[in-house]
């Protein structure tokens, strides 16, 4: 079975103090147990260290996760952060093409592939956030997109490895808005993702994790963890949240412990 993963994407937002007392609060409560489940927290950047430091202080069992990563290895690149600084802090994890750098920065899908795949030379895992804009979903392209997102990267970095990143569907319109995609909908973007890979590789497609994002929250959480094909979520907005947070953590573990009975 595919160990589910709960990623929380704290964005652009919060100060030293305000990132150390949400890890620490999301420490003291997940404490308490969602043992079955991996869970990821994604501060700024310029927070990761002193969050991690929390994390150890906590004895927390959450792993770290960075927003974006350079693709480049290190030299002269003004600003960017290397795959390899950012596993020196404690990363674990990296977002990458997130639909805000695909849309706000210009990252297409050839960056994308090139981040996955240097973040996966520094040990990294990659989480490759893939998603339609409202204009493709009204115009019932959202397979054909998302398809092209992951079909490209697949091309650069080759199937072979591909079971070692994380797919993040994220409708562009369910982001942030409040709309969050049906169970139904997303278990279909998801399954076609699936059967796609499967074409090129049956043991990547059984094997790579695909998480839904877009407007979850402790109240939509469980009806998408019951999907056979959605694997956990890569939360926003309700990450702010240390008990939002940390409830849809458990209502995923909770569905976990009921396949498992
Ligand atoms: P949201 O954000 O949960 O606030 O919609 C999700 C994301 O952007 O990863």
């Amino acid at each position: 079975m595919r160990q589910k993963l709960i990623i929380g994407n704290w964005k652009m937002n919060g100060d030293v103090q305000q990132c150390d007392q949400l890890a620490t609060r999301i420490t003291k409560t997940y404490l308490s147990g969602s043992d079955n489940v991996e869970v990821v927290i994604c501060p700024p950047a310029l927070y990761l260290q002193s969050v991690q430091k929390r994390l150890i202080a906590g004895k927390a069992t959450l792993k770290l996760g960075a927003q974006n990563v350079s693709d480049y290895q290190g030299g002269a690149y003004t600003g960017e952060l290397s795959a390899d600084m950012l596993s020196d802090v404690g990363c674990d994890y990296v977002l990458i093409g997130h639909s805000e750098r695909r849309m706000l920065f210009n990252e297409d899908n050839v960056i994308a592939a090139r981040k996955v795949a240097a973040a996966m030379r520094a040990g990294l895992t990659p989480v490759l956030c893939v998603g339609e804009t409202a204009q493709e979903f009204e115009l019932g392209q959202t397979h054909k997109v998302v398809a092209k997102q992951v079909m490209d990267v697949v091309s650069i970095i080759g199937i072979r490895n591909f079971d070692k990143v994380v797919i993040a569907y994220e409708p562009v319109w369910a982001i942030g808005s409040g709309k969050v995609a049906t169970p139904e909908y997303a278990q279909d973007v998801h399954a076609q993702l699936r059967q796609l890979l499967a074409q090129r590789d049956h043991w990547v497609a059984e094997k790579i994790r695909i998480l839904y994002g877009g407007s979850v929250n402790q109240q939509n959480a469980t009806s998408l963890f019951q999907q056979a094909d959605i694997d956990g979520a890569l939360v926003g907005g309700a990450s702010l949240s240390a008990d939002q947070f940390v409830t849809i953590c458990a209502l995923q573990n909770r569905q976990t412990l009921q396949i498992a009975s």
